[in-house]
Formats: structure tokens, sequence, C-alpha cells
């Protein structure tokens, strides 16, 4: 069985992630989507309401799972029996940073392969620091994040 981790602090989870999720879970039997703890970032959304946000979000895809997870990447995906990190490339700005993450998990734990899928060109530029932006300046976010997001963004600037 092919097990991928797509890996994010999804603060909160945008179109494009999930637009990397369901395109993971058709190359994989099953995906588990890993909401990482990410204190350092100071996150909008605490951990467990991020998790319910994907959970919702992801909720129409029938082999993918949501979990939280505090500490290395590496690890979470070895106690969960992945194989594959799944991540999303945007545009080049994400490259560098990517590069260097997927250099020391491949240091760190070699057998865990990590895989890019390309953004497509409506989301080469959306992220969830915009979409934080957007919500803070009373702009609506429903063309860029799932009705639950929407809901619980426009609650937090209300
Ligand atoms: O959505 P993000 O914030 O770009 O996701 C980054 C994330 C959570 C995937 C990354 O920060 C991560 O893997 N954090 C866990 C700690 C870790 O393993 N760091 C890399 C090796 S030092």
């Amino acid at each position: 069985m092919k097990r991928a981790v797509t890996p994010g602090t999804f603060d909160p989870i945008t179109l494009g992630h999930l637009d990397i999720i369901t395109r993971a879970a058709q190359l994989v039997d099953e995906v588990i989507v890993a909401v990482a703890a990410s204190p350092a970032k100071g996150p909008l959304f605490p951990l467990e309401e991020r998790t319910r946000l994907v959970r919702e979000s992801v909720a129409h895809l029938p082999n993918v799972h949501v979990m939280a997870f505090d500490g290395l990447l590496v690890d979470f995906v070895r106690s969960v029996d992945a194989q594959v990190v799944v991540k999303g490339l945007r545009a080049l700005t994400d490259f560098e940073y990517e590069f260097q993450m997927a250099a020391m998990n491949y240091e760190l734990a070699s057998e865990v392969e990590t895989v890019f899928i390309m953004a497509p060109p409506q989301f080469m530029y959306l992220s969830s620091s915009m979409v934080r932006e957007l919500a803070s300046l009373k702009s609506r976010t429903d063309r860029f994040v799932t009705a639950p997001v929407a809901e619980a963004l426009a609650a937090r600037f209300a």
C-alpha cells in the first residue's frame, strides 16, 4: 500500500493546497494530510481549528485522512508508515526553501521520497498569508478557500 503525507501549516488550507492533496490522492492509495503545529510561525488559527478546517475541506476525498503533528516531519512519516512526502511547488520563490527542506529530510531519512507537484497557473500565487491578509482587510475569500475556511476567516476578522 502506497501511503503519502502532504504536510503543511495550513493556516488556513487554501484551494491551492486542496488541488495538490486531490492530485496526490490520485497517485497513491492513501494520503495523510499532516497539519504541523508550527509554533514558531505564530499561526492565526490554533492547531485544532486548522486541523478541523482541513478535515472539513477534504471530507469528499475517501482516501484522504487528516492528522495533526508536532516535531520532525520525517518522524511523523515513519510513525504512519508512509513512503512519500508530497509538496506543492508554486512560483520560483518556493524552490529554495523546498529544496533545502527536501535535502534535510533526505539527510534525516533517505528512505522517505519527497515528490513535488506543480501548482496549476490559477493557484501559482495563492498563499495562506495572502488569504489571511485579504480577510483581515475585510475582503471576501471564497474564491480562494473552501466554504468552512471562508466562514472561519470572516468570523475571525468580524
Ligand atoms: O505550509 P508550510 O508552513 O510551508 O509547511 C512547512 C512544514 C510544516 C512542512 C515544515 O515546516 C515541517 O516539515 N515542519 C516540521 C519540522 C521539520 O521536520 N522540519 C524540517 C527539518 S529541520
